[in-house]
């Protein structure tokens, strides 16, 4: 066990954890932010997608020791649900379940803050990755449209 400093959702912490401890882990156990979903638990699914530095990226397979930037979670995206990709999905009314929505609302943003008005295609390839059991995926590509036209 070691000690990590991390900043999530712009608050500093302090986990004692393994050094390969997955971060999703150290989110869900140690912080109790058990928004950000464990699925596949071998980066194939996006459940656990947070974001590094407002890069999307899989937490299940990232070392805590590997975390050198900023964490956001679906916790600390907006401080009232109001980020334009929660207000489309609302819109939108995409969950099924809703066990994948975070990783795909976190894949989602990570596109939009890179590039506020990406094509059809480019959120298709993007959100691509994130599996959905539910085959919301329709109401998904439908709600990232709807939300570029908001940022
Ligand atoms: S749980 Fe991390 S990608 Fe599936
Ligand atoms: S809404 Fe059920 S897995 Fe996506």
């Amino acid at each position: 066990m070691a000690i990590f400093k991390l900043t999530v959702n712009g608050k500093e912490q302090q986990v004692d954890v393994d050094a390969d401890t997955p971060l999703l882990w150290v989110l869900r156990d140690s912080l109790g932010l058990t928004g950000t979903k464990y699925a596949c638990g071998i980066a194939q699914c996006g459940a656990c997608t947070v974001h590094l530095n407002d890069v999307a990226v899989r937490s299940c397979m990232l070392p805590v020791s590997a975390v050198k930037a900023p964490v956001t979670t679906i916790e600390g995206l907006s401080e009232n649900g109001d980020h334009p990709v929660q207000l489309a999905w609302d819109e939108v009314d995409v969950p099924q379940c809703g066990y994948c929505q975070a990783g795909q609302i976190m894949t989602a943003a990570a596109l939009l803050k890179k590039k506020p008005h990406p094509s059809a295609e480019e959120i298709a390839n993007t959100m691509h990755g994130n599996i959905c059991r539910c085959g919301a995926y329709h109401r998904i590509r439908e709600a990232v449209t709807l939300a570029s036209t908001k940022m």
